[in-house]
């Protein structure tokens, strides 16, 4: 049984996580999306909010996706659950100077789990929870940038 966790924020969940749950989905036998649960930050919704908002457009497509919640280490989190792997979405040079520190520091900490960095598809690969929300705070559109049931919520949130 090959087993992954999926690691961030998803504030809220966009087409580009869609997009590396997919491609995830075709990796490993069971994904868990794990959702880090940060005191530091204020997001939009709340953590019930995203995992519900995760669960029910993820759920029909990848039935092998499980949503959960973790605090402290990812790494503690990847035993914990039995994942061999951790995925990570990068979209750019930039991402992948975020990225390379931490998987190299989790690596030391965990030798056993193995983070496969993986990259949407180009019309994807651009998008970020942060810009969408600035883009709908200020009127602009997101369709098509994250999934129906995201922009209702957001609409029901403004
Ligand atoms: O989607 P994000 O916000 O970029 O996700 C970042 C995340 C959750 C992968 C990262 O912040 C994380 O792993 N946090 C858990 C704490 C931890 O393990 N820190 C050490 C990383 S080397």
């Amino acid at each position: 049984m090959r087993r992954a966790i999926y690691p961030g924020t998803f504030d809220p969940l966009t087409n580009g996580h869609l997009d590396i749950i997919s491609r995830a989905c075709r990796l490993f036998d069971e994904v868990i999306i794990g959702i880090l649960v940060n005191p530091g930050k204020q997001p939009l919704f709340s953590l019930a909010e995203r995992m519900a908002l995760i669960e029910e457009v993820v759920k029909p497509v990848h039935p092998q996706v499980e949503v959960a919640s973790f605090s402290g280490l990812l790494i503690d989190f990847a035993h914990q659950v039995g994942a061999q792997a951790v995925i990570r979405g990068v979209r750019s040079a930039r991402d992948y100077e975020y990225e390379q520190p931490m998987v190299l520091m989790n690596r030391r900490l965990a030798p056993d789990v193995e983070t496969v960095i993986l990259i949407a598809s180009a019309e994807n690969s651009d998008l970020s929870s942060t810009l969408i929300k600035e883009v709908f705070s200020l009127g602009g559109s997101i369709e098509g940038l994250v999934p129906d049931p995201v922009i209702r919520k957001m609409k029901e949130r403004k």
